[in-house]
């Protein structure tokens, strides 16, 4: 059976693109392939070196991981710094990079720019740490949004390296996994771009309803077509491809006609939106509510997980070394 690797950093709450590009896919992978879905703790230092509260942090993704309904009795859900063999695949993988490479990945020069007191080697080796997360397992699949492509790009590049220095074909090529025919972005609603923590724009399943209220009303959009079946501009767009994402079809049929009928009222619009939005993310937040309260349940499922995932990734070590001339 094929195996699946995911991660998500625990550097604040889930929101609805961190669902629908990447937990919505775990849902259903979890039923059909052997899957390790992570919270990627040590990645969240490389941009918040003095994260506050790892431990409270982790707790609250992974309560959120499991009010979404990723199953531990279906899939191993572990904490990345559970499972140090990491760190020594991480070690080897990095002795087969090189700056050059590292410099250029886009996710790396945008922190850069972001962060130019801090360009610490770990934001320059971010992604030797991502394919350690996913070769350590031996992944084939990896359910990812579309910002994580470029990023999958290179981990198939060192699993391609590794194999070829060491004459093995120990590490399968990663692809990057979505059910749908596209990978899904989500976009923000404050204009353009895509919803995420550090775009400031994110809704997050957590979020009350009145909260969901007032982010939707606030979304941008523009004084409204002239011309009948107007191409949409991007903010309107967003609003659009947000109303296809969590709402019925017949809903958005029915404000897409208003829009090229040049009747659209973007105030009843973003108000059934919000509506669509917290119909979808109530009942996940009363059970965020419930799983975050039994810390009990959190702890049997981190001991299991980090057991599984160390049992995975101990076999792919002792491969490794012995490939690289290490025989203990
Ligand atoms: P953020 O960008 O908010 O910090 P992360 O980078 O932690 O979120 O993303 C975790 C996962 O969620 C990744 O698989 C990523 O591809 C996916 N993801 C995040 N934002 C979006 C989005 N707007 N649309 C689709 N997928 C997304
Ligand atoms: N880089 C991913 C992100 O920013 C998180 C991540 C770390 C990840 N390691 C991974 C995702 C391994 C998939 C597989 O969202």
């Amino acid at each position: 059976m094929e195996t699946v690797v995911s991660g998500i950093r625990p550097t604040g709450n889930l929101h609805l693109g961190n669902y629908f590009g990447a937990v919505k896919n775990f849902l259903r992978m979890q039923d059909e392939y052997k899957c390790y879905f992570f919270i990627a703790d040590w990645h969240s230092l490389t941009t918040h070196p003095k994260p506050g509260d790892v431990e409270s942090n982790v707790r609250k993704i992974l309560a959120e991981y499991l009010a979404c309904g990723v199953d531990p009795e279906k899939c191993s859900i572990y904490v990345q710094s559970d499972v140090k063999e990491v760190l020594e695949l991480y070690l080897f993988l990095n002795m087969n990079a090189y700056l050059g490479e590292l410099e250029r990945v886009t996710s790396f020069k945008e922190k850069a720019r972001q962060q130019p007191n801090n360009v610490n080697a770990g934001l320059l080796t971010y992604l030797t740490l991502m394919a350690a997360d996913i070769l350590i397992h031996r992944a084939h699949k990896v359910p990812v949004g579309k910002d994580q492509e470029q990023n999958m790009e290179m981990a198939r590049h060192f699993a391609r390296r590794f194999n070829q220095i060491y004459g093995s074909e120990l590490f399968p090529e990663p692809q990057s996994f979505h059910y749908s025919a596209e990978a899904v972005k989500v976009p923000g609603l404050d204009g353009s771009g895509k919803m995420g923590k550090s775009e400031g724009n994110a809704i997050y399943l957590i979020d009350e309803p009145a909260a969901i209220r007032k982010k939707v009303m606030k979304a941008v959009t523009d004084q409204g077509p002239t011309e009948p079946n107007s191409v949409k501009p991007e903010p309107v767009e967003n609003l659009f491809t947000m109303m296809k994402i969590v709402s019925a079809q017949d809903t958005y049929d029915y404000f897409n006609d208003k829009y090229n009928a040049c009747e659209i009222r973007y105030g009843d619009m973003k108000k059934q939106l919000a509506e669509d939005i917290i119909s979808f993310t109530s009942p996940i937040r009363e059970r965020i509510l419930e799983v975050a309260s039994n810390q009990e349940y959190l702890n049997k499922v981190i001991a299991q997980g980090a057991e599984q995932a160390r049992e995975s990734a101990v076999k792919t070590l002792i491969e490794a070394r012995k490939l690289i001339g290490f025989s203990r």
